[in-house]
């Protein structure tokens, strides 16, 4: 995958453009919005499909202390990065028995716990260690995921503290996550809150005093000031896509989205009318027209789902996904038109040069912008752009 700063000079098959002056910006302006929180940014699932790596660095530059991930594997990669500076943090929270505890202690890994068997397996590794492991607790305050439940809270919060006094871990947080933050006025919200601040203060009482108390990730960061705590973990806001449509769009949080997806016409060619299009026929040609091919499919990540509905920008206009959408490639009914072969069709982006956006696609193939992004695959090749902000 390419890791370069510039524009592309041959053309490529298909690209998906990363605009990393754009993914500061949105940092900026979400740190402008969490004022007192330190940020964490979330590059898991390889930065939700931008690159972790790049991601994260451009993060830090814009001001991000903390680096959250889900897997180990992501977070060692995280820190193992000459360019991550070591006195950012870098936490990771999903985890399965056998670690690797011992690698991420030795990494200065902020590592969660949400119950017992990872407690004991975590203060195992330590006991070998040259250091206290960094942990911590992750209180399930109604998600129903991941997370301590608060009937187990005390038999996890006095086992943490009793390996912190053997010297094994220093519990540096306390933290949850939402179930609904993206439905203003849901009554999880405040039911979640209520009980975070209860296990919290819970935890304090027993004598843990964490660093960092934090719950907040893109909707909670950006419409629920009382989420913000001492931390907030913007994942999908960060590459500048609303983590929901009713919310509101990137544009009204000041938000840019930081991919573009684009491919190279493979073909233009002429076809007369009734010409089924693609696997199972089930687009038609209305009358003689220009069909362009598309080289992206579901194996690129391309929803299938999004067959027959999705938009794609072609020579300024928004032609529709016609029929299905193949392994590796789809067609667009361009009405008689003649790009040449090469032609930029643009699959989404910002939205500003009139191509659809990830939402669009989204609302296309019945699924969340998230989704469109980060399944955007390995076999496309991403295009670090780095001009001024
Ligand atoms: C624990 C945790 N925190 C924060 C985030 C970031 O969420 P979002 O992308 O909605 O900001 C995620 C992503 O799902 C997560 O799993």
């Amino acid at each position: 995958m390419s890791e370069t700063a510039s524009r592309p000079t041959a053309p490529l098959r298909a690209r998906a453009e990363i605009d990393l002056a754009a993914l500061r910006a949105n940092v900026r302006t979400l740190r402008a919005r969490t004022p007192g929180a330190a940020f964490m940014a979330v590059v898991k699932a390889d930065a939700y499909g931008h690159g972790a790596l790049p991601c994260a660095r451009a993060a830090i530059e814009a001001g991000a202390g903390w680096v959250g991930t889900a897997t180990p594997e992501e977070a060692l990669a995280v820190r193992a990065d000459a360019g991550v500076p070591a006195d950012v943090r870098v936490m990771c929270w999903l985890w399965t028995p056998g670690g690797p505890w011992r690698e991420a202690i030795d990494a200065d890994i902020d590592i969660s716990v949400s119950g017992m068997w990872a407690l004991r397996e975590l203060t195992d590794a330590a006991r070998t260690a040259a250091r206290p492991a960094r942990v911590q607790l992750k209180a399930d305050t109604g998600l129903g995921r991941n997370g301590c439940q608060p009937d187990d809270w005390p038999e996890l919060v006095a086992e943490a503290l009793r390996a912190q006094a053997e010297g094994l871990l220093t519990v540096t947080g306390l933290w949850s996550h939402f179930a609904c933050a993206d439905e203003p006025g849901h009554p999880s919200i405040a039911a979640q809150l209520a009980l975070f601040r209860e296990m919290v203060a819970y935890a304090e009482q027993q004598g843990v005093r964490p660093e960092v108390r934090h719950i907040a990730n893109s909707p909670a960061a950006l419409t629920l000031p009382e989420s913000h705590f001492d931390l907030v973990r913007p994942g999908i806001a960060m590459y500048g896509v609303s983590p929901s449509p009713e919310l509101g769009t990137p544009a009204d949080f000041g938000l840019r989205p930081v991919m573009t997806l684009s491919a190279s016409l493979a073909l233009v060619k002429h076809v007369p009318g009734g010409h089924g299009v693609s696997y199972g026929h089930h687009y038609v040609t209305p009358g003689e027209t220009t069909l362009g091919l598309v080289p992206l499919g579901y194996g690129d990540g391309v929803p299938r789902h999004a067959s027959g509905t999705a938009p794609v920008l072609v020579d300024g206009k928004w032609r529709t996904v016609a029929g299905r959408i193949a392994m590796d490639q789809f067609v667009v009914d361009l009405g008689g038109d003649e790009p040449e072969p090469g032609a930029e069709a643009v699959l989404f982006g910002p939205g500003d040069r009139g191509e659809p956006t990830a939402e669009d696609w989204a609302q296309a193939a019945g699924t969340i912008a998230y989704e469109i992004v980060t399944r955007i695959g390995s076999r496309v090749p991403r295009v670090y752009l780095d001009e001024g902000e």
